[in-house]
């Protein structure tokens, strides 16, 4: 019986599976190709982080285009950065960004730019929307999504699992955690998808921005019961938040389901390339949380977090000074062999899985309750449907340095092989 339909790697080409290598890669000593948006789409960044873990673990890149900064690829110091906000500021920006665009807008002033104790209050804010009760209580909605996608790709026959499925699975939650009406829920996914197709910030894109505005206004005169509305009316250290700090933060939230989407996408094709992984899980369904795990650290979505030294520190023999940009490769602390026996074995029932692909400490990604629910729903549903999905073309890997994952993966779909039970 083929649930997911099983199939190696489409064209034996990397696909959208980042780490896609069975074998550890060959050694590849160029750390300053880790810049190039080029590597991440169709070269092998994990044969130079396998390098660098080895031999070039604190690595200083010097200044071009992007400001001078540390490479850091070790498991344990990926953690310990991510673990001391005291020393290692996210309030100057946590991603790479040319020098030419000057400081991020949001810096200071968006939950993932800020430092303690700010941080602390400002994320009080949106943490009751992200519970794990609110994400229970998410779930049918979550699963009325997948369900939705689903039947649209059954009904066309074919899909782009990105766009198609986790796209809107993914940016239809946040919406409605916002508290985007319905009606408008579509445009937002179109400014978005257009976004972050682009490669653009969406706080450059007028019919998002001119929207939020637009919200925020009514949400001020009255209250509902949503996140932006506790937003418009709580406070930091006793003050309303300024209406840029109110749009930043919805724009953030709303760009960081962009990872939403590559770990669903990137989950599903995941399990496509490796049949034996997928035929245990459908032999066994315990594995499922096990399997989102190994999904979480195999797909590493967030490829790097950037923080801005506050004191002079050293690791491992380097000296950072104060200022410094200090860039961890989330991608390479999840295959560090140092702590994951066989890291470049897909294995839906790793464990223990310690991987960071959610951050760590103080900026510990909010929505990893939520990005979790959704990977358990789509796929429950997948395999409990039987549907058919199988690749119909190679999938393609985003050009960036930011996010890793497919941009498109075209998949020919066939019906369930038996109807759902009506509800
Ligand atoms: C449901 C979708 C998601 C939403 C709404 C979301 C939202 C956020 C937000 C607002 C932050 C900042 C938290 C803070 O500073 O306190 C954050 C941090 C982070 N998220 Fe998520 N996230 C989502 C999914 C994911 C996924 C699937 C991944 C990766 C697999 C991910 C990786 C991260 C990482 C690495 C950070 C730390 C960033 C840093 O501080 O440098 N997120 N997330």
């Amino acid at each position: 019986m083929t649930v997911l339909t099983e199939h190696p790697a489409p064209g034996g080409a990397p696909a959208g599976g980042p780490g896609r290598p069975a074998e550890p890669p060959e050694p590849v000593g160029r750390p300053e190709l880790l810049v190039d948006p080029a590597l991440h789409a169709t070269g092998d960044p994990h044969g130079i982080w396998r390098w660098m873990r080895e031999h070039a673990p604190v690595h200083r890149h010097e200044e071009g285009d992007l400001p001078a900064f540390w490479s850091l690829t070790r498991y344990e110091d990926i953690r310990a950065v991510y673990r001391d906000p005291a020393t290692f500021s996210s309030a100057h920006g946590v991603l790479l960004r040319p020098l030419a665009l000057g400081e991020d807008p949001g810096a200071g002033q968006t939950l993932a730019l800020t430092d303690p104790p700010r941080h602390k209050q400002l994320r009080g804010l949106m943490a009751d929307w992200f519970s794990t009760r609110a994400v229970r209580g998410l779930e049918d909605f979550v699963r009325d999504a997948v369900r939705d996608a689903l039947a649209r790709a059954v009904e066309r026959g074919t899909c782009d699992a990105v766009h198609d499925v986790a796209a809107r699975i993914s940016l239809y939650t946040i919406a409605r955690i916002i508290g985007v009406p319905r009606e408008d829920q579509e445009a937002l996914f179109r400014w978005t998808d257009e976004a972050f197709l682009a490669h653009r910030s969406l706080a450059a894109h007028h019919g998002f921005m001119g929207y939020f505005i637009d919200l925020m206004d009514r949400r001020a005169a009255e209250p509902a019961d949503d996140l932006l509305s506790s937003l418009v009316h709580g406070t930091v250290d006793g003050e309303p938040l300024t209406e840029e700090e109110i749009l930043l933060n919805c724009e953030n939230l709303v760009g960081a389901t962009e990872n939403g989407r590559l770990a669903l996408a990137a989950g599903l094709l995941a399990l496509l390339e490796h049949p034996a992984e997928l035929a245990r899980l459908r032999a066994d369904r315990a594995l499922l949380p096990a399997a989102g795990e190994e999904i979480l650290r195999w797909t590493s979505s967030a490829t790097h977090s950037m923080r801005t030294a506050t004191r002079p520190v050293e690791i491992r023999g380097r000296r950072i000074e104060a200022g410094d940009r200090v860039v961890v490769w989330v991608p390479s602390g999840n295959r560090d062999e140092d702590v994951f026996p066989d890291p470049y074995r897909f294995d839906v029932g790793r464990t223990p899985n310690r991987h960071l692909a959610l951050a760590a400490g103080e900026h510990f990604c909010i929505g990893s309750t939520l990005a979790r629910a959704q990977l358990r729903l789509l796929l429950t549903e997948v395999l409990d449907t039987g549907i058919g999905l199988e690749p119909s073309g190679p999938a393609v890997r985003l050009r960036s340095i930011h996010v890793a994952g497919p941009e498109s993966i075209p998949l020919r779909v066939t019906p369930p092989r038996r109807p759902r039970p009506a509800a």
